[in-house]
């Protein structure tokens, strides 16, 4: 028996879930950001991207909730940890973080049946200033995309906020990667594409719950996916950034369901 059938979908497949529902995704997207925010504790140079992995096993378990990423499609961690010029999609291992290193830490959690998809970046030791100013780019247009977020806007308009503004600043949008719709899945209709032209795509409606979760490059924006079909890199190996918040349609606007619950903003720093 399908376990998506509340609500009704709309003529582009996209769900539309139930006022009430609301309530289940706060409770998911809260576990996950809570879980971000006690990780930056454990960010620090000499760290491995396994150990914090192992952490936040722990941490999906101990509030009783299960990890949406171990056993997704072979995928055996309960995080994604993407360093430096890893786009997306990097894999926990053995190696250390190094003094200045920037990475992305993507946390999904399944809790009563809602996922709560989120991630932030994370500094080991001291933040280079041109990665400072990239993760600030890369939030602010997260933002710029959220601001979109209303009955009546289209998800074309959330793309090209977030792509004008990044290529304002003198850098790249990441086009291989997209955001995507979720509630009691992990991924489902539509692809959030964080670039686009105002007034095309799907109209947002009120009780649609997706994801924006805009990569950043400092140089070109082509990616390449590394031998362990997983880890996305940029080409030209410069520096990338993302952030991404799970968001829900409301009548007049937006709520967003894995705002940090510490009132941490980004870049969450540490040591
Ligand atoms: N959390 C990622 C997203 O934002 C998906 C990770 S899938 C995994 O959609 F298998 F790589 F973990
Ligand atoms: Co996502
Ligand atoms: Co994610």
């Amino acid at each position: 028996m399908n376990k998506d059938l509340r609500g009704r979908l709309t003529r582009d497949g996209i769900r539309i879930y139930e006022t009430e529902d609301f309530a289940g995704m706060h409770k998911a997207g809260e576990l996950a950001a809570r879980i971000l925010d006690g990780i930056a504790e454990h960010v620090f140079p000499g760290q491995t991207t396994g150990e914090i992995d192992q952490i936040i096993t722990k941490m999906v378990e101990e509030a009783g909730a299960t990890s949406a990423t171990i056993g997704y499609k072979g995928y055996q961690h309960a995080s994604c940890i993407s360093v430096n010029h890893v786009v997306c999609h990097g894999i926990p291992g053995d190696k250390k973080l190094k003094d200045g290193d920037i990475l992305n830490i993507d946390v999904t959690v399944i809790v009563d049946g809602w996922f709560g998809d989120t991630s932030r970046m994370f500094v080991a030791g001291k933040l280079p200033r041109k990665a400072e100013r990239l993760i600030q780019v890369t939030h602010d247009a997260l933002f710029k995309g959220i601001e979109m977020v209303k009955p009546g806007n289209t998800f074309g308009d959330i793309g090209h906020a977030i792509q004008t503004y990044v290529e304002s600043q003198r850098m790249s949008v990441v086009r291989d990667f997209c955001g995507h719709g979720l509630g009691r899945v992990f991924h489902a209709p539509p692809n959030v594409l964080h670039y686009g032209r105002p007034g095309t795509g799907a109209v947002l409606e009120e009780g649609m719950f997706f994801t924006i979760e805009p990569m950043v490059n400092l140089g070109r924006p082509e990616t390449k996916t590394l031998a362990d079909d997983w880890t996305a890199v940029t080409r030209d190996k410069s520096l990338s950034a993302q952030f991404e918040h799970s968001v829900g349609v409301t009548s007049d606007g937006v709520d967003i369901f894995t705002l940090s619950p510490g009132g941490l903003f980004h870049p969450t720093y540490s040591s």
